[in-house]
């Protein structure tokens, strides 16, 4: 039944008034402009929008087809900028994508941007890039070609040269108030006992004097990052609006950046408090009665307990998408180790949530690959976490001897002895070793690894052509000290025009990852919502998992050793994807970093 927004703001309108009267002290008046500025934006909201907004209330499962393919990029690195991301959409439909996540372009100051994480306006888009008008162009486009648009919304802080940010930093006292401002180092000493670092090398400690105006101002990530203060009505009143604005222009997803993060509390570690769930609930009721087609994608990067309630309730659902960095990092720890207990472990974890919990699986992204693993659980084999990480950050930067991995460490503090690590795919599984066709097997391996889990694949600009890592920044002034650069090189244009070659690295992974991708959505058993399990292959090496959608069932074997594997075939009769044969034999073989993707169909089984 179609709704309109006044159907579903009354509809919403006594939940969203009392989390927000509950949180902000009976603030009616902060309340009455938050609903006035929902009214606002809907008006704002074009046609085209809104009756995407309805075709997707009636088809609440778009985001779960088995048809999604996602990629990130940078726009520079990829293509100059907004018009140039625009003109490539051929490439990118020949690539299968239809969801793409474009990395920060709002407006940032050059030397103090965090990639663009530290926005100074977000109504403008950075000029090198293009205009507000170009990403709304590039939006119509990607809406008339099939693909959805997600964009990064920085909501934890904002660029130091933010006008709110200038204003406090010149008295005003109400642009204070936005922010966490002290007049002497007391409170924040307090804060320091209690709060984690993010950034402990790049960025150290949690808070920044401003000798200009003698002030202390909260800063979690970077100095010139300021916290925005979410305890003020006035903050989160602006900032939804900000979001809609955004979501107005067309985009489809929302990713919010660093959510857990938003809300500070003294004595606390300032993570995952109870008032952001509070306040993710009323961003997703906010976007319900404004503009319904859009989702939300959190970043979560957190201990896997802490990641699943952001997806709230069936009832009272926050997050529409969550990244699954638990998989994501172990995926990359079986690669170091070959063991894949942990994974399956893992899995059995993932596969026992509702299956409402939409995931974004992937093996790379923009950031670097923190060792958050189950700890708990690995000491039982007399895994230490200290040795452990230096046991994977040295096999992945290839001081392990016979490593064939080239990453390198991301703030590493030799106090805590849990640095971080970058690296493209193709660079972590070996590609610039001796050993290519070995290095391809895993890389390919590893996509069929996220291609099978249940949820949004999403790869990472480049992966496709298996994209090397990039040393230039190692001489770059801007960049020299944050080595998540070394995987955010250019796009190399030259090596994908070899995409369609099969003698080459960039035609064989290119070809490949297609091949994959067709097969994928072509088959229903790979919706998100399908039935998954974990199977015992009877090899640690080997990872099994089943999935069950309808008349289909697929046995999917993922050998995360070197050496080839001789297992009992788990799913006898069925049909290899890959080769397109029927596979009777009682033993399977699958070759180093090989795969397999069984399929029965209900009259088979
Ligand atoms: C998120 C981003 C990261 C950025 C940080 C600060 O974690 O993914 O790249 O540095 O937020 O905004």
């Amino acid at each position: 039944m179609k709704k309109n927004m006044e159907a579903r703001l009354q509809e919403c309108y006594d939940e969203l008034k009392w989390l927000y009267c509950e949180l902000y002290h009976n603030d009616l008046n902060a309340f009455e402009y938050f609903v006035e500025m929902l009214r606002r934006s809907y008006e704002e909201r074009k046609p085209a929008l809104r009756k995407q907004d309805e075709a997707r209330l009636e088809t609440p499962g778009w985001l779960r087809s088995n048809k999604m393919l996602g990629m990130m990029l940078y726009v520079d690195a990829f293509a100059g900028n907004l018009k140039g991301v625009e003109e490539k959409l051929p490439y990118l439909q020949e690539c299968g994508v239809n969801y793409l996540h474009l990395m920060p372009l709002l407006k940032t100051v050059k030397g103090k941007s965090d990639g663009g994480y530290a926005v100074a306006d977000f109504r403008s888009v950075q000029p090198e890039l293009g205009t507000m008008e170009d990403l709304e162009h590039l939006a119509d486009a990607c809406r008339e070609a099939g693909i959805s648009l997600c964009l990064d919304f920085v909501m934890n802080h904002t660029s130091d040269e933010h006008e709110w940010a200038k204003a406090a930093r010149a008295g005003n006292p109400i642009a204070r108030s936005r922010y966490f401002f002290y007049d002497n180092w007391d409170i924040p000493n307090q804060y320091e006992q209690t709060v984690p670092q993010v950034f402990p090398t790049t960025a150290p400690g949690n808070f920044t004097w401003l000798d200009d105006c003698r002030q202390v101002v909260m800063t979690f990530f970077y100095p010139y990052q300021w916290d925005l203060n979410y305890a003020n009505p006035m903050v989160f009143n602006d900032m939804t609006e900000n979001l809609l604005f955004l979501a107005n222009r067309g985009m489809d997803v929302l990713r919010l950046d660093a959510i857990p993060y938003i809300w500070k509390q003294l004595g606390t570690d300032c993570r995952n408090r109870p008032q952001v769930h509070t306040l993710s609930r009323m961003l997703k009721l906010a976007c319900y009665i404004v503009c319904p087609g859009v989702a939300l994608l959190g970043e979560v990067v957190m201990e896997p307990e802490k990641v699943a309630p952001y997806f709230g309730t069936p009832e009272k659902p926050e997050c529409d998408i969550l990244y699954n960095v638990t998989t994501m990092c172990t995926t990359w720890h079986t690669v170091a180790t070959r063991d894949a207990r942990l994974l399956r472990r893992q899995m059995e974890q993932v596969c026992s949530l509702p299956k409402d919990c939409l995931f974004q699986n992937y093996l790379r992204c923009h950031d670097d690959i923190g060792w958050g693993l189950d700890y708990p659980w690995l000491s039982q084999f007399g895994i230490g976490e200290t040795s452990h990480k230096k046991y994977l950050n040295d096999w992945f930067t290839g001081r392990w001897p016979g490593s064939w991995s080239r990453g390198e460490l991301y703030n590493d503090d030799p106090r805590l002895g849990d640095a971080r690590l970058c690296g493209t795919t193709a660079s972590l599984c070996g590609l610039e070793d001796w050993d290519q066709l070995q290095a391809l097997s895993c890389d390919l391996m590893l996509h069929a690894w996220v291609l099978t889990q249940s949820g949004i694949p999403v790869l990472y600009s480049g992966d496709e052509i298996g994209q090397l890592n990039d040393y230039s920044y190692h001489d770059d002034p801007d960049k020299w000290d944050d080595s998540r650069y070394l995987h955010r090189g250019a796009f190399r244009w030259d090596l994908a025009e070899l995409r369609d070659d099969p003698e080459t690295i960039q035609g064989q992974i290119f070809q490949s990852l297609r091949q994959m991708e067709e097969i994928r959505a072509a088959h229903p058993v790979f919706r998100a919502d399908a039935n998954v399990w974990p199977l015992d292959a009877g090899d640690n090496n080997v990872l099994a998992l089943r999935r069950q959608y309808g008349p289909e069932t697929l046995t999917a074997l993922f050998n995360f050793s070197e050496y080839p594997k001789l297992v009992t075939n788990p799913a006898p009769g069925a049909a290899d994807l890959l080769i397109g044969e029927t596979i009777s034999d009682r033993t399977l073989e699958l070759p180093r970093y090989g795969f397999r993707w069984l399929l029965q169909e209900e009259q088979d089984v």
